[in-house]
Order: C-alpha cells, then structure tokens, then sequence
C-alpha cells in the first residue's frame, strides 16, 4: 500500500509566524535563547542522523537495543491497533514496533507526525513500501500544539521516542504529558523513551563530539534564522558550548559569541546585540531517574507498566496505560 497524502496541520505561514515569534521571544529576552524544534530543516534534520551515528552520541544506539529487545512485549501488552509517532522524523527505531506488531497481527495503521515536511514524505513512503498492508497516515504537525488532532478509535498506542521528551522543560513536559493523556482514552497507552541520568564524563562527549558534528547541527539554527527571516548572523562567530546542570540534571546548548557581534533579523525590523562572551541557549536535554519518570506520568493520568533499558543502563523506554 502507499501512503495516504500527508496531513497537513501546520501549513508554511504558521511555521513561519511561530518562528518569528520565538525569534522576537528568544533574542529579546536575557539570556537569549531560542527553541531546539528550528534545528531541523532539511540540512538540520541530516545533521542530527549523523550526529546518531557518531561513537559519543549513545542514547540511539542504547534506545534501539532496549526496543529490539522488548518490542514483542509492547506488541503483547498493548495490543495496539493504531500506533502514532510524535516527531517520528525518519522513524527508524520505529520499524522495530512495526515488525513486533506485524509478527502479532492486528496493528492496522501508523500515524507519524511531524513539524518536518521533507521527513515525513520520505519516512511514510518507505514505511508503507516495506509493511504492505499497513495503512500509513502522516501527519505535518507540532507535537506541543496539535494533539487534539489524532485519529481516534480502536486501541491507540502513542510512542514519543529518542529522549525528545527530555528538550522540553520542566512546565512543557506536564502540559505536553496532560494534553497526550486528554487526547487518549482510558486503556490508550504511552511509550515515552527518556535517556538516563549518568556521569556527565559520558553524556557531556554526546553533545560536544570530537569530529564537531553536533557543533555545526547547533550553528544550523542560526542558518535557519538567516535564510528564513533575512537575518545577518555571522554563524563563525559563534562557538558550540555543551553544559552539564548538575541541579536540573540537564545538558545545555548554547551558542557563545566569541566576539561582540549584532544581528539584524530584517522580518522583525529587530536588531539584537551580542557581548563577547554572551551565550543564546539552543537546547535543554534532560536526563531522568526512573522514578522521577513514572511519578512525571502517573501525575498526568498514567499509570507505569513496565520499564525496560539497554544492557547497560544508559537509556530507558518507559510503557504506561492511560487510567
Ligand atoms: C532530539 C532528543 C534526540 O536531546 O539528545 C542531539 C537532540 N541535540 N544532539 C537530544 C540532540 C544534540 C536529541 N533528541
């Protein structure tokens, strides 16, 4: 079967006003930040596979052997007959539940979503050529904002994969957990893959690698503003940071200016001033303790089944039923 026509739900103007609000948000504010969905344009959206690839970057790698090796059971236990992907972009891992739920039967169709139309085209095309008999509906949306839009009826399984969760903050991942949970019925069910809490001597490498592929993936972001609003930036003027926050138990990216440099965004009539040494964070990405995980869920309405890692501990996938 081929896929059904993307879906769409966010069309170019309201990316591009999101944009430009978080834009306006972002650099007026102190600190400057920006939000991590504008990494992903085509060029972003390569960069970050390649960043899945690299020897320092383990929570792919340590995701997938945790779904290889328990997807039978996710098949088992939620007896899906839909399964929606929140920001699947190229839903690679996904293939994984795919096989476990043709090898059971019954899953009739997949839903991915995505702010990226370049990504879903290609992922649902591949899906629906290699599952025949799959019914494939994407959709172009933004996980934070369109979740009242999923297909309803029959069991629903929704999988949000990778440790996404985790470039959400604190307030956003309870709204976001609340908004999944309304959009599901009870008996509905969560698979919410988060990476783990570990010595900052592992995950720091992760997001600051060697061959400096995370750094031009953080850079991208000013290439984006540049191209899409007619901004100025010197992107060689900015230097990739990766923090540890040992308190929130989170890894920061920023983008440093190593010398004062101004930005003008022409869409915003806005020009934005950078000292030396001023930093514009680009990304949160959390780390979570198992606990700390299942109370996150059980305070939005869902209750843990079952928790799965790697075999060493470093990636954990969480299955939890909408109650
Ligand atoms: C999108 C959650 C998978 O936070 O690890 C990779 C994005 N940023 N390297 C993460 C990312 C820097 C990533 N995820």
């Amino acid at each position: 079967m081929s896929a059904e026509p993307l879906e769409i739900h966010l069309e170019e103007q309201d990316l591009d006003r999101a944009l430009r609000e978080d834009v306006r948000v972002g650099l007026t504010a102190s600190p400057k930040w920006l939000p991590p969905k504008w990494f992903y344009d085509a060029r972003g959206s390569e960069l970050f596979e390649e960043i899945t690839r690299l020897p320092e970057y383990y929570p792919t790698r340590a995701e997938r052997a945790a779904l290889a090796a328990h997807a039978d059971d996710v098949a088992a236990m939620t007896g899906a007959k839909t399964l929606i992907e929140l920001g699947s972009g190229s839903s690679e891992k996904t293939r994984l539940l795919l096989d476990a739920f043709t090898r059971q039967g019954g899953l009739g169709t997949f839903v991915p979503l995505d702010v990226s139309v370049s990504a879903l085209r290609s992922s649902t095309e591949r899906i629906a050529a290699a599952y025949p008999g799959l019914r494939v509906r994407g959709i172009v949306g933004d996980f934070t904002r369109h979740l009242d839009r999923l297909p309803t009826g029959g069991r629903r399984l929704v999988a949000f994969l990778g440790g996404t969760i985790g470039n959400l903050l604190p307030a956003e991942r309870a709204g976001f957990l609340a908004a999944t949970r309304a959009a599901l019925e009870a008996g509905d069910w969560l698979l919410v893959g988060t990476d783990l809490v570990k010595d900052p001597g592992v995950v720091v490498p992760a997001y600051d690698d060697a061959a400096g592929v995370t750094a031009e993936f953080n850079r991208n972001v000013l290439r984006v503003v540049n191209r899409e609003l007619g901004a100025d930036f010197d992107v060689e003027a900015f230097r990739h940071v990766a923090v540890w926050d040992p308190e929130r138990e989170w890894i920061e990216m920023r983008l440093r200016a190593e010398r004062p440099t101004r930005v003008r965004v022409a869409a915003l009539g806005l020009d934005v001033a950078f000292a030396a040494g001023e930093e514009l964070r680009t990304e949160v990405s959390a780390k979570f303790r198992p606990a700390g995980i299942a109370a996150e869920l059980a305070g939005a309405g869902f209750v843990r089944q079952a928790f799965w890692t790697d075999p060493d501990g470093l990636f954990g996938v969480s299955l939890a039923r909408a109650d």
